[in-house]
């Protein structure tokens, strides 16, 4: 059994990304640039922003965090998203969610311009993942893709299987690797809350992908021998040892799924350092397009 250590791919990715950038820099006069806009005070948000600054600030990006009051109203942040639109200084846009009750997520994606969309959510950018069009990919799937890729896990002709449907994670990575490409080119399957018999799916599964949210949900009895499994949850349990109180496990029940796995991500330092590490990638790549236009 393997642990695929998403914390040492995701800091080999931002090693790359720093020298590249050091590169460009010296024939180019600006950094790329990305804005992380943080509306409300939602503690996770916090420490998810500040984390995305912080790579920015390793790599040599040019960003800035912009909190705004929950109290804002959708326009408001419509025409503050429109500003950056027309920054130069900016390649990527983010919007940190969840956004307050009264804004509509949908209406703040779809003003961000699909060009500066590193979160890839844009209706634009999803379209074109779903027909093969090159486009910004939504960070945590494309994370699971490179570290399928770096531990070379044969995918082509692999039954892989999602749980989950989420717009974030289970339909855009189901997307990627129905890709015709050598990274991708798999047999897919989607199960949900409303699937009957879960296992029934999972125990085919070559190459399982967990992304439901729900703590140790997915157990060794679910699994076949050999399999590769990617866990995308990130659930706080109690836990009466730890001085915070509770502790972080993932939706797959890695103590008896790893003794039977082939490969398997742990939680933490599996997907989680990635997402953000596929963030910086976007935003150089949104550069790239931008200073070659
Ligand atoms: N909230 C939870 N995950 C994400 C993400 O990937 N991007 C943004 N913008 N907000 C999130």
């Amino acid at each position: 059994m393997t642990i695929i250590d998403g914390k040492l791919i995701s800091e080999q990715i931002i090693l790359e990304l720093k020298e590249e950038t050091a590169k460009i820099i010296q024939k180019r006069e600006r950094a790329p640039g990305l804005v992380a806009i943080l509306v409300g005070e939602n503690p996770a948000s916090k420490v998810y922003v500040n984390s995305k600054k912080k790579a920015c600030d390793n790599i040599g990006f040019h960003s800035e965090v912009l909190k705004l009051s929950e109290n804002i109203s959708e326009l408001e942040l419509v025409e503050i998203v429109q500003k950056y639109n027309e920054n130069e200084l900016f390649d990527g846009i983010l919007v940190q969610l969840p956004l307050p009750k009264h804004i509509s997520e949908d209406k703040i994606i779809e003003t961000i311009s699909s060009e500066k969309d590193v979160d890839g959510f844009h209706p634009i950018n999803v379209g074109k993942l779903s027909i093969g069009q090159d486009s910004l990919i939504p960070c945590t799937p494309y994370g699971i893709l490179e570290l399928l890729k770096r531990y070379k896990i044969q995918t082509v002709g692999k039954h892989v299987v999602v749980v989950g449907r989420s717009n974030i994670v289970g339909k855009p990575i189901a997307n990627l690797m129905l890709q015709k490409n050598n990274n991708a080119n798999s047999t897919v399957t989607i199960v949900h809350s409303a699937t009957k018999n879960i296992s029934h799916y999972t125990k085919q599964a070559d190459i399982l992908i967990a992304a439901i949210g729900k703590a140790n949900f997915i157990t060794a009895e679910m699994i076949k021998e050999n399999a590769t499994i990617i866990d995308v949850g990130i659930n706080r349990i109690e836990d009466s040892n730890s001085p915070k109180g509770y502790k972080l496990v993932g939706d797959v029940d890695f103590n008896s799924v790893s003794e039977k796995a082939e490969f398997i991500t742990p939680v933490p330092g599996g997907v989680g350092p990635m997402t953000i590490a596929m963030l910086m990638k976007n935003t150089y790549k949104a550069y790239l397009r931008n200073i070659n236009k």
